[in-house]
Protein backbone atom coordinates (compact mmCIF):
# COMPACT_ATOMS: atom_id res chain seq x y z
CA UNK A 1 0.00 0.00 0.00
CA UNK A 2 1.37 3.72 -0.58
CA UNK A 3 2.19 5.77 2.25
CA UNK A 4 -0.17 7.02 4.31
CA UNK A 5 1.07 10.72 3.28
CA UNK A 6 0.65 9.87 -0.18
CA UNK A 7 -2.92 8.70 -0.13
CA UNK A 8 -4.02 12.13 1.61
CA UNK A 9 -6.74 13.81 -0.42
CA UNK A 10 -5.85 18.23 -0.97
CA UNK A 11 -7.05 19.92 1.74
CA UNK A 12 -9.68 22.23 -0.26
CA UNK A 13 -11.33 18.49 -1.13
CA UNK A 14 -10.86 17.35 2.63
CA UNK A 15 -12.58 20.22 3.61
CA UNK A 16 -15.71 20.19 1.46
CA UNK A 17 -16.06 16.94 1.63
CA UNK A 18 -16.31 17.12 5.49
CA UNK A 19 -18.42 19.96 5.76
CA UNK A 20 -22.06 18.59 5.52
CA UNK A 21 -21.14 16.63 9.09
CA UNK A 22 -20.15 19.39 10.55
CA UNK A 23 -23.13 21.68 9.76
CA UNK A 24 -25.06 23.45 12.40
CA UNK A 25 -27.76 20.52 11.70
CA UNK A 26 -25.81 17.54 12.41
CA UNK A 27 -23.88 19.05 15.21
CA UNK A 28 -27.82 19.63 17.11
CA UNK A 29 -28.28 15.98 16.51
CA UNK A 30 -25.00 14.90 17.26
CA UNK A 31 -24.62 16.96 20.69
CA UNK A 32 -27.55 14.71 22.82
CA UNK A 33 -25.10 11.41 21.55
CA UNK A 34 -22.11 13.03 22.96
CA UNK A 35 -23.78 14.52 26.64
CA UNK A 36 -25.14 10.83 26.87
CA UNK A 37 -21.90 9.03 25.86
CA UNK A 38 -19.73 11.21 28.73
CA UNK A 39 -22.20 10.42 31.38
CA UNK A 40 -22.07 6.43 30.36
CA UNK A 41 -17.99 6.94 30.40
CA UNK A 42 -17.97 8.36 34.18
CA UNK A 43 -20.65 6.59 35.72
CA UNK A 44 -18.81 3.90 34.93
CA UNK A 45 -15.85 5.22 36.88
CA UNK A 46 -18.18 6.30 39.53
CA UNK A 47 -19.38 2.60 39.87
CA UNK A 48 -15.37 1.29 39.82
CA UNK A 49 -15.17 3.57 43.32
CA UNK A 50 -11.60 4.02 43.45
CA UNK A 51 -8.67 5.50 41.78
CA UNK A 52 -9.10 6.34 38.10
CA UNK A 53 -6.94 8.86 35.41
CA UNK A 54 -9.61 11.70 34.62
CA UNK A 55 -7.44 12.54 31.79
CA UNK A 56 -6.84 9.04 29.96
CA UNK A 57 -9.94 7.53 31.43
CA UNK A 58 -12.42 10.44 31.23
CA UNK A 59 -11.38 13.17 28.48
CA UNK A 60 -9.58 11.09 26.26
CA UNK A 61 -12.15 8.38 26.29
CA UNK A 62 -14.86 10.68 25.66
CA UNK A 63 -13.01 12.41 22.72
CA UNK A 64 -12.47 8.87 21.06
CA UNK A 65 -15.98 7.83 21.41
CA UNK A 66 -17.28 10.77 20.45
CA UNK A 67 -15.10 10.72 17.12
CA UNK A 68 -16.41 7.57 17.26
CA UNK A 69 -19.94 8.62 17.04
CA UNK A 70 -19.23 11.49 14.71
CA UNK A 71 -17.41 9.34 11.71
CA UNK A 72 -19.86 6.76 12.12
CA UNK A 73 -18.13 3.50 13.37
CA UNK A 74 -20.19 0.77 13.74
CA UNK A 75 -20.40 -0.72 17.07
CA UNK A 76 -18.47 -3.64 16.61
CA UNK A 77 -15.42 -1.79 15.85
CA UNK A 78 -15.80 0.99 18.38
CA UNK A 79 -13.89 -0.83 21.03
CA UNK A 80 -10.98 -1.64 18.87
CA UNK A 81 -10.89 1.76 16.85
CA UNK A 82 -10.41 3.21 20.42
CA UNK A 83 -7.30 0.91 21.32
CA UNK A 84 -5.75 1.75 17.88
CA UNK A 85 -6.58 5.93 18.53
CA UNK A 86 -4.48 5.37 21.73
CA UNK A 87 -1.76 4.02 20.04
CA UNK A 88 -1.33 6.54 17.05
CA UNK A 89 0.51 8.57 19.92
CA UNK A 90 3.83 7.81 21.39
CA UNK A 91 2.69 10.36 24.28
CA UNK A 92 -0.38 8.81 25.20
CA UNK A 93 1.26 6.52 27.79
CA UNK A 94 -1.04 3.73 28.00
CA UNK A 95 1.74 0.97 28.98
CA UNK A 96 1.63 -0.97 25.42
CA UNK A 97 4.13 -1.04 22.45
CA UNK A 98 2.89 1.66 21.40
CA UNK A 99 4.42 1.73 17.75
CA UNK A 100 2.53 4.31 15.68
CA UNK A 101 2.96 3.61 12.47
CA UNK A 102 1.77 -0.13 12.88
CA UNK A 103 -1.45 1.74 14.55
CA UNK A 104 -1.96 3.88 11.71
CA UNK A 105 -1.76 0.76 9.14
CA UNK A 106 -4.37 -1.17 11.11
CA UNK A 107 -6.53 2.22 11.40
CA UNK A 108 -6.67 2.60 8.05
CA UNK A 109 -7.69 -1.45 6.94
CA UNK A 110 -10.23 -1.10 9.30
CA UNK A 111 -11.96 2.54 7.98
CA UNK A 112 -11.51 1.27 4.39
CA UNK A 113 -13.27 -2.66 5.55
CA UNK A 114 -15.95 -0.54 7.00
CA UNK A 115 -16.66 1.98 4.04
CA UNK A 116 -16.70 -1.19 1.84
CA UNK A 117 -19.53 -2.56 4.18
CA UNK A 118 -22.95 -2.22 2.70
CA UNK A 119 -24.33 -1.52 6.25
CA UNK A 120 -23.02 1.58 7.99
CA UNK A 121 -24.41 3.63 10.92
CA UNK A 122 -25.16 7.42 9.93
CA UNK A 123 -21.92 9.81 10.04
CA UNK A 124 -19.00 11.42 7.76
CA UNK A 125 -18.40 7.46 6.68
CA UNK A 126 -21.69 7.36 5.35
CA UNK A 127 -21.87 10.99 3.97
CA UNK A 128 -19.13 9.89 1.97
CA UNK A 129 -20.05 6.55 0.66
CA UNK A 130 -23.14 8.34 -0.39
CA UNK A 131 -20.79 10.67 -2.24
CA UNK A 132 -19.17 7.64 -3.98
CA UNK A 133 -16.04 8.73 -2.52
CA UNK A 134 -13.24 5.54 -2.62
CA UNK A 135 -13.09 3.28 0.46
CA UNK A 136 -9.15 4.15 0.53
CA UNK A 137 -9.87 7.48 0.39
CA UNK A 138 -12.70 7.42 2.94
CA UNK A 139 -10.39 5.48 5.11
CA UNK A 140 -7.57 8.29 4.57
CA UNK A 141 -9.62 11.03 5.86
CA UNK A 142 -11.31 9.31 8.90
CA UNK A 143 -7.38 8.75 9.69
CA UNK A 144 -6.75 12.05 9.59
CA UNK A 145 -9.71 13.37 11.47
CA UNK A 146 -8.98 11.17 14.31
CA UNK A 147 -5.16 12.13 14.13
CA UNK A 148 -5.49 15.48 14.47
CA UNK A 149 -8.97 15.47 16.23
CA UNK A 150 -8.26 13.38 19.25
CA UNK A 151 -5.68 14.76 21.40
CA UNK A 152 -6.18 18.57 20.93
CA UNK A 153 -10.02 18.06 22.22
CA UNK A 154 -9.25 15.60 25.03
CA UNK A 155 -6.50 18.40 26.02
CA UNK A 156 -8.42 21.34 25.77
CA UNK A 157 -11.53 19.48 27.81
CA UNK A 158 -8.86 18.33 30.47
CA UNK A 159 -7.24 22.48 30.44
CA UNK A 160 -11.00 23.73 30.58
CA UNK A 161 -11.45 21.87 33.88
CA UNK A 162 -8.69 22.99 35.64
CA UNK A 163 -9.10 26.22 34.41
CA UNK A 164 -12.72 26.36 36.10
CA UNK A 165 -11.61 24.93 38.92
CA UNK A 166 -13.58 21.84 38.90
CA UNK A 167 -10.74 19.71 39.99
CA UNK A 168 -9.67 21.76 42.92
CA UNK A 169 -13.61 21.75 43.91
CA UNK A 170 -12.98 25.31 44.27
CA UNK A 171 -15.41 26.58 41.76
CA UNK A 172 -15.54 29.83 40.76
CA UNK A 173 -17.86 29.70 37.68
CA UNK A 174 -21.53 27.73 37.31
CA UNK A 175 -22.42 26.34 34.68
CA UNK A 176 -24.20 29.05 33.28
CA UNK A 177 -21.53 30.92 32.97
CA UNK A 178 -19.69 28.21 30.50
CA UNK A 179 -18.08 29.78 27.44
CA UNK A 180 -16.27 27.47 25.38
CA UNK A 181 -14.31 30.37 23.34
CA UNK A 182 -13.25 31.98 26.65
CA UNK A 183 -11.72 28.22 27.88
CA UNK A 184 -10.16 27.98 24.32
CA UNK A 185 -8.71 31.45 24.53
CA UNK A 186 -7.78 31.36 28.16
CA UNK A 187 -5.44 28.04 27.30
CA UNK A 188 -5.79 26.11 24.28
CA UNK A 189 -3.32 22.79 23.90
CA UNK A 190 -1.85 23.81 20.38
CA UNK A 191 1.84 24.48 21.26
CA UNK A 192 4.08 25.83 20.54
CA UNK A 193 1.82 26.82 17.54
CA UNK A 194 1.55 26.99 13.98
CA UNK A 195 4.05 26.65 11.26
CA UNK A 196 4.57 28.73 7.91
CA UNK A 197 7.16 29.25 5.91
CA UNK A 198 7.83 32.47 3.85
CA UNK A 199 7.29 32.54 0.22
CA UNK A 200 8.19 36.04 -0.45
CA UNK A 201 10.79 38.42 1.36
CA UNK A 202 8.67 40.27 3.73
CA UNK A 203 8.73 42.21 6.84
CA UNK A 204 6.94 41.36 9.78
CA UNK A 205 6.43 43.77 12.68
CA UNK A 206 10.08 45.40 12.11
CA UNK A 207 11.65 41.73 11.54
CA UNK A 208 12.63 40.75 8.23
CA UNK A 209 11.54 37.47 7.26
CA UNK A 210 12.84 36.12 4.02
CA UNK A 211 12.01 33.81 1.32
CA UNK A 212 11.74 29.95 2.66
CA UNK A 213 12.40 30.99 6.27
CA UNK A 214 10.16 28.75 8.67
CA UNK A 215 7.74 31.39 10.87
CA UNK A 216 6.47 29.83 14.18
CA UNK A 217 2.66 31.67 14.77
CA UNK A 218 2.33 31.26 18.82
CA UNK A 219 -1.37 30.79 18.61
CA UNK A 220 -1.51 31.34 22.79
CA UNK A 221 0.67 34.39 22.61
CA UNK A 222 -2.35 35.84 20.22
CA UNK A 223 -4.82 34.80 22.77
CA UNK A 224 -3.37 36.63 25.30
CA UNK A 225 -3.15 39.80 23.41
CA UNK A 226 -3.68 42.89 25.92
CA UNK A 227 -4.59 45.23 22.41
CA UNK A 228 -7.35 42.32 21.27
CA UNK A 229 -8.43 41.18 24.77
CA UNK A 230 -8.27 43.24 27.70
CA UNK A 231 -7.16 41.58 31.02
CA UNK A 232 -6.10 38.40 28.83
CA UNK A 233 -4.60 36.71 32.14
CA UNK A 234 -8.29 36.37 33.48
CA UNK A 235 -10.37 34.01 32.35
CA UNK A 236 -13.97 35.97 31.96
CA UNK A 237 -16.86 34.23 30.97
CA UNK A 238 -18.94 37.26 29.60
CA UNK A 239 -15.88 38.07 27.28
CA UNK A 240 -17.55 39.96 24.08
CA UNK A 241 -14.98 38.78 21.80
CA UNK A 242 -14.23 35.64 23.10
CA UNK A 243 -15.19 34.04 19.54
CA UNK A 244 -11.65 35.68 18.18
CA UNK A 245 -9.39 33.25 19.57
CA UNK A 246 -7.15 31.68 17.77
CA UNK A 247 -6.82 28.37 19.17
CA UNK A 248 -8.05 26.77 15.50
CA UNK A 249 -6.25 28.49 13.77
CA UNK A 250 -7.33 31.42 11.44
CA UNK A 251 -7.59 31.57 7.11
CA UNK A 252 -7.32 28.92 4.61
CA UNK A 253 -5.57 26.32 7.39
CA UNK A 254 -8.66 26.96 10.32
CA UNK A 255 -9.30 23.58 12.04
CA UNK A 256 -11.80 21.62 10.13
CA UNK A 257 -13.04 19.78 13.29
CA UNK A 258 -13.77 23.39 15.37
CA UNK A 259 -17.56 22.81 15.66
CA UNK A 260 -17.44 19.20 16.90
CA UNK A 261 -14.44 20.15 19.06
CA UNK A 262 -16.37 22.33 20.87
CA UNK A 263 -19.72 20.67 21.56
CA UNK A 264 -17.52 17.67 22.59
CA UNK A 265 -15.72 19.96 25.45
CA UNK A 266 -18.85 21.46 26.16
CA UNK A 267 -20.20 17.80 26.96
CA UNK A 268 -17.02 16.69 28.53
CA UNK A 269 -17.22 20.07 31.15
CA UNK A 270 -21.01 20.22 31.77
CA UNK A 271 -21.13 15.78 32.57
CA UNK A 272 -17.99 16.53 35.02
CA UNK A 273 -19.00 19.80 36.33
CA UNK A 274 -21.18 18.04 39.76
CA UNK A 275 -18.86 14.88 39.91
CA UNK A 276 -16.69 15.31 43.65
CA UNK A 277 -13.18 14.19 42.95
CA UNK A 278 -9.86 14.77 44.25
CA UNK A 279 -6.94 14.94 41.93
CA UNK A 280 -3.67 13.28 42.95
CA UNK A 281 -1.10 14.66 40.76
CA UNK A 282 -1.08 16.10 37.22
CA UNK A 283 1.91 14.52 34.99
CA UNK A 284 2.09 17.01 32.54
CA UNK A 285 3.76 16.28 28.79
CA UNK A 286 6.40 18.08 27.78
CA UNK A 287 5.99 17.68 23.76
CA UNK A 288 3.98 18.70 20.52
CA UNK A 289 1.10 19.85 23.02
CA UNK A 290 0.16 21.69 25.81
CA UNK A 291 -1.53 19.00 27.95
CA UNK A 292 -1.49 15.89 30.05
CA UNK A 293 -0.35 12.49 30.50
CA UNK A 294 -2.67 11.71 33.26
CA UNK A 295 -4.08 13.12 36.16
CA UNK A 296 -4.60 10.61 38.42
CA UNK A 297 -7.77 11.11 41.21
CA UNK A 298 -9.86 9.50 43.26
CA UNK A 299 -13.54 9.85 43.66
CA UNK A 300 -14.41 12.50 46.99
C1 LIG B 1 -9.92 21.80 20.83
C2 LIG B 1 -9.61 20.95 19.86
C3 LIG B 1 -8.85 21.34 18.64
C4 LIG B 1 -7.93 22.35 18.46
C5 LIG B 1 -7.45 23.36 19.49
C6 LIG B 1 -7.50 22.29 17.08
C7 LIG B 1 -6.60 23.18 16.51
C8 LIG B 1 -6.24 23.16 15.18
C9 LIG B 1 -5.36 24.13 14.55
C10 LIG B 1 -4.69 25.31 15.25
C11 LIG B 1 -5.27 23.80 13.25
C12 LIG B 1 -4.52 24.59 12.16
C13 LIG B 1 -3.07 24.25 12.09
C14 LIG B 1 -2.35 25.17 11.13
O1 LIG B 1 -2.83 26.23 10.80
O2 LIG B 1 -1.26 24.78 10.72
C15 LIG B 1 -6.06 22.60 13.04
C16 LIG B 1 -6.17 21.93 11.83
C17 LIG B 1 -6.94 20.81 11.64
N1 LIG B 1 -7.80 20.23 12.53
FE1 LIG B 1 -8.06 20.79 14.47
N2 LIG B 1 -8.15 21.26 16.45
C18 LIG B 1 -9.01 20.66 17.36
C19 LIG B 1 -9.88 19.61 17.13
C20 LIG B 1 -10.07 18.99 15.91
C21 LIG B 1 -11.04 17.94 15.65
C22 LIG B 1 -12.04 17.37 16.66
C23 LIG B 1 -10.86 17.55 14.34
C24 LIG B 1 -11.59 16.51 13.53
C25 LIG B 1 -12.84 16.16 13.73
C26 LIG B 1 -9.81 18.38 13.79
C27 LIG B 1 -9.35 18.31 12.49
C28 LIG B 1 -8.40 19.15 11.95
C29 LIG B 1 -7.89 19.01 10.58
C30 LIG B 1 -8.30 17.93 9.58
C31 LIG B 1 -6.97 20.06 10.39
C32 LIG B 1 -6.15 20.35 9.13
C33 LIG B 1 -6.88 21.39 8.33
C34 LIG B 1 -6.07 21.90 7.15
O3 LIG B 1 -4.88 21.65 7.03
O4 LIG B 1 -6.70 22.58 6.35
N3 LIG B 1 -9.36 19.24 14.76
N4 LIG B 1 -6.66 22.23 14.22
Amino acid sequence: MKKFEDLMPPVDRIRKLTLPALSQRRMAGTSFEILNLAETVLDSLCKRGKKFDLFTEYFLTVSAQSLNAWLGVPNAYRGEHERLYSRLSPDLGKGEDSNPEDALEQLLDSFVRIASNDSIAPGLIDDLRRKQVSPTETGTICCLMVMAGLEPTANASALACLALGISDMSKVFSFSDLNVDELLRFDGPVFPGAFRWATEDTNIGGTAVFSGEMILLSLAAANRDESVFPSAKDLVPSRPNASQHLAFGAGLNRCVGAPLAKIIIQSSITVIEDFEFRKIETKWRDFALRGFVSIPAVPA
